[in-house]
């Protein structure tokens, strides 16, 4: 088993000696690495899914580690009590699908030391939900793999909101702007290219929806191209 980029930069996150707890694990890879390499002693592998879950439960036995792990059935972090690890990887799921699952019980989310979110879509949606919930965004990075840049928050609540001086801070994260990020450069140019792409598919039209749209696209671009290093 070789870890792809993505999930190697999120195993990297995990802190060492902790218990970690990787919901929707699907293969189980980041866990069984971890544990593999001794960077983590116990792990608690759980998927909504039976297929998946017993994917990760042939990944484990394979490698020897049944009795380091806990395989559950559920959604969520659902299966998990309070106490029970001290980080949670939520990982490959829509941002609004991961806040659904934080909200879902949240004594467990607000109790663990660290969140690693690695949503597929919807991140802004994910960033606002957290800076509007109490949580904090302790940092945030970008990692390469193929032509796609997946961007990975780690968070953790604190009982305190935090307000954004700009929405555009939502679609791209404060911490990437403030470490400069190696590839936060190429993350604007390829959103600043979405943006383009909608102003020339509606190029020629016109209405009240259309107008709109092109004021927002424009506008993103005017901020995004300010967000460079
Ligand atoms: C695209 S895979 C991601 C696998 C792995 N975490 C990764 O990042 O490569 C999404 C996994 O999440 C699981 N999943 C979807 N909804 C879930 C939920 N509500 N609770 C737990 N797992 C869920 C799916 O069954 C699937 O195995």
């Amino acid at each position: 088993m070789k870890l792809t980029d993505r999930l190697l930069k999120i195993a990297s996150l995990v802190t060492k000696g902790k218990r970690v707890a990787d919901i929707g694990t699907d293969h189980g890879y980041i866990p069984v690495y971890l544990l593999n390499k001794g960077y983590v002693d116990f792990a608690i592998l759980a998927d909504v899914n039976k297929g998946p879950l017993e994917n990760a439960r042939s990944e484990v036995r394979h490698n020897n580690l049944l009795e380091k792990v806990d395989l559950r059935l559920g959604s969520g972090i659902e299966v998990l009590e309070v106490n029970e690890v001290d980080e949670v990887i939520i990982a490959g799921m829509g941002g609004i699908l991961i806040s659904e699952l934080l909200e879902a019980k949240k004594e467990v989310a607000h109790s663990v030391d660290k969140l690693i979110l690695q949503p597929m879509q919807a991140q802004n949606e994910l960033r606002k939900y957290l800076l509007n919930n109490g949580y904090e965004i302790l940092d945030e990075v970008l990692v390469k793999e193929d032509f796609r840049i997946y961007e990975i928050i780690i968070a953790k609540y604190t009982g305190k909101n935090t307000v954004i001086e700009d929405e555009i801070y939502y679609e791209v994260g404060k911490k990437l702007i403030e470490s400069k990020d190696p590839l936060l450069n190429e993350f604007i140019d390829k959103k600043v290219f979405m943006y383009n792409s909608i102003l020339k598919k509606i190029e020629g039209k016109t209405g009240e929806g259309i107008n709109k749209k092109i004021e927002e696209s424009k506008l993103a671009i005017n901020k995004l191209e300010k967000l460079r290093y």
